[in-house]
């Protein structure tokens, strides 16, 4: 075999190795961080939350996903330890009962950050680690990047006192929070009110930079947000 052919023959096989890398840690290309509002979120299931809900907005789940197809769910696992053994470190455990309660179940609050590290966190690699760093970084981004929507909204003299409000105001007031960019917002009919349910902000696929949500609501969805009448 000449030289010349050797040296294709390697630089083919390097690329197709390059190509399945690539393929299998490039499925999300930005993230969605989505929080909802404890007192719809509970409106909106079958079964009444047992416990008493806050007038707050508090974490759903860290999503990476798609702009352009699914978003990806419940990925292999990286490591060769089975993602659902990793222990959760307790020095988390205060921040994040306080920023990402089960709110349908406020007696295990963990069942709920382990089912969503299983479906959304594990599909984050390579800029979530594992588990623990997955949960970190939720923390990191309500507490210490300010990326509460309760407060956001707040600072916009917008409070959970159950007034409807155009789209646009809500819209705007995020946008103030998050360097101008557009949220996500899913709203659903409750007794004949339309009240605000969830808020995504999205970022980058590094999480670093926000962006402009890339898959919006459509119009004609059951959870289209109104342009007004939004209860919050
Ligand atoms: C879950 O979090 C809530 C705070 O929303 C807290 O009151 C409750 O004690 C936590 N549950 C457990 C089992 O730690
Ligand atoms: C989030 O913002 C709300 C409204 O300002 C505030 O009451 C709540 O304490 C904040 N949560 C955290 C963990 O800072
Ligand atoms: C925009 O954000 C700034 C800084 O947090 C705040 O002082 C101001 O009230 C906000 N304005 C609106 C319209 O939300
Ligand atoms: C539904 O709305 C009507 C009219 O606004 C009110 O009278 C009624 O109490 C509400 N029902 C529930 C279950 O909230």
């Amino acid at each position: 075999m000449g030289i010349t052919r050797m040296i294709y023959m390697v630089t083919m096989a390097f690329s197709l190795i390059v190509l399945i890398l690539s393929s299998s840690t490039m499925g999300y290309d930005y993230f969605q961080f989505t929080q909802q509002y404890q007192p719809a979120a509970c409106n909106s299931n079958p079964t009444p939350c047992k416990d008493p809900t806050e007038k707050l907005f508090t974490v759903h789940g860290l999503w990476p996903s798609n702009s352009n197809g699914p978003d990806p769910v419940n990925c292999k696992p990286k490591t060769k330890v089975p993602q659902a053994q990793q222990p959760i470190d307790p020095s988390l455990k205060p921040q994040l009962e306080i920023i990402w309660p089960n709110v349908f179940n406020r007696a295990d609050n963990e069942s709920f950050w382990n089912k969503q590290w299983d479906k959304h966190g594990t599909c984050g690699y390579p800029t979530i680690k594992d588990k623990n760093h997955y949960l970190q970084t939720v923390i990191k981004m309500y507490i210490t990047q300010k990326q509460n929507v309760s407060q956001i909204l707040s600072k916009a003299n917008i409070n959970p006192d159950g007034i409807g409000r155009t789209r646009k105001l809500i819209e705007n007031a995020i946008r103030n929070g998050t360097n101008d960019k557009e949220p996500k917002l899913k709203c659903q009919k409750n007794n004949g009110t339309i009240e605000l349910v969830e808020v995504s902000l999205c970022s980058n696929y590094l999480g670093k930079h926000f962006i402009n949500c890339p898959n919006k609501i459509p119009q004609g969805s059951r959870y289209f947000c109104p342009i007004k009448d939004i209860q919050y």
